[in-house]
């Protein structure tokens, strides 16, 4: 596993296979060109800066007479209403008659690709073939024939061998791609009385989930005097809110804490536009995000009549007063509908019905996660 910048990529094409995958691609240029025509050997021209490792084992494979520019691909805007301007710049030699081979690390959707053809036509060539070392077929949607391909690959980000992300990984001699980290993160919410501890306590049994709750993780850290949780408590102590900077770190030291999680349960968090943002941040860096969110619907005189009842029962001071109650409940009303609309605007909000038998309501959240998983 490797770390470039923010993101995490594993291992996915070895040197071995990269090296067959040039082969390949060398030994059918070389029946093309060399065989079917000795006399006229082409011009190879690799595309800077990816195909530079890709083009230097490929000549190494070819045995003819054959020619080399690395150019590079330049789109910028020209004077007023000219538009965008497209030119390859770098040639050590007139292209003009010549039968060019384009070398490239990898097409993708095919763009760039689709660029230079008309620029080389404009620089009068007798052909142009397209050899590139990988291929993904599913996202490529141009008309133009890819004449050579080391490999074809799923729509996957990779990096290696000359490929970058964000200008690292050029070097590596493997081939590595990004993680595809199938998390299933759930927002959950559910006012005070709706069950929410019991349903997540099912959730997590079934999907193998962690059950992150910002309250226990503060406590925790606070109990413990961890430096996260010294630094929540100063706030405290001063009766102001926690930042969420401080939040948000606790919460990625938990999750750091469970690399075997299938996925985590929020609860508790996040509470605003701005903690949601930061959840997903958070979670792209480790190439996931928030699948969706769960809100646990019980209407209020409901949850009042559990809550007294569990109030009498335990001698809960917060559950023995219906004023308190009914404000805890209002102050959870105005919390959700800010994130409930954060996460309906990403069609990831689900309401669910939590009145009636626990099993049947457990029923309604699997339904729900598994018509999202589909
Ligand atoms: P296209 O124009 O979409 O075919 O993409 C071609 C260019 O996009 C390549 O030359 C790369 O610079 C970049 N690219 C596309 N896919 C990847 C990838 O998976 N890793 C790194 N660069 C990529
Ligand atoms: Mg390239």
């Amino acid at each position: 596993m490797i770390q470039l910048h923010d993101k995490t990529f594993v291992p996915y094409l070895s040197e071995s296979e990269i090296q067959q995958a040039v082969k390949k691609v060398a030994n059918a240029i070389q029946s093309d060109f060399y065989v079917a025509n000795p006399k006229q050997p082409p011009l190879f021209i690799a595309i800077l800066n990816g195909a530079f490792m890709f083009a230097a084992d490929l000549m190494k494979n070819l045995d003819m007479d054959l020619e080399l520019s690395f150019v590079k691909f330049s789109s910028y805007q020209g004077v007023a209403s000219t538009g965008k301007i497209d030119e390859l710049i770098g040639f050590n030699q007139s292209v003009k008659g010549r039968d060019i081979v384009i070398v490239e690390d990898i097409i993708d959707t095919g763009n760039t690709i689709e660029k230079v053809l008309p620029i080389l036509k404009s620089l009068e060539v007798n052909s142009v073939k397209i050899a590139t070392l990988l291929f993904k077929p599913s996202v490529f949607d141009k008309k133009y024939e890819i004449n050579y391909v080391g490999l074809e690959i799923p729509n996957t980000f990779v990096v290696g061998y000359g490929l970058d992300y964000d200008e690292l990984g050029r070097n590596l001699k493997e081939i590595y791609k990004l993680t595809d980290n199938q998390m299933l993160n759930i927002v959950l919410f559910g006012p005070p009385g709706a069950g929410k501890g019991t349903q997540a306590s099912r959730l997590v049994e079934k999907y193998n989930l962690y059950h992150l709750s910002t309250g226990d993780v503060f406590r925790y850290n606070i109990k413990n005097e961890t430096e996260l949780g010294t630094l929540a408590k100063s706030y405290m102590d001063k009766g102001q809110l926690v930042p969420d900077e401080v939040t948000i770190k606790m919460l990625e030291s938990e999750v750091e804490k469970h690399p075997e999680a299938k996925g985590f349960i929020f609860d508790g968090f996040p509470r605003t536009e701005v903690q949601a943002d930061a959840l997903e941040a958070f979670l792209a860096k480790r190439n996931t995000k928030v699948a969706l969110m769960l809100a646990l619907d019980v209407d209020e005189d409901e949850l009042v009549k559990r809550l007294l009842l569990r109030g009498k029962e335990s001698g809960r001071a917060d559950d023995a007063n219906e004023e308190v109650i009914r404000n805890r409940i209002q102050v959870y009303n105005n919390q959700t509908a800010v994130v409930a609309d954060y996460y309906s605007k990403q069609d990831k909000f689900v309401k669910i019905d939590g009145v009636g038998e626990i099993d049947e309501i457990t029923q309604r959240l699997f339904t729900a996660i598994d018509n999202f998983n589909q």
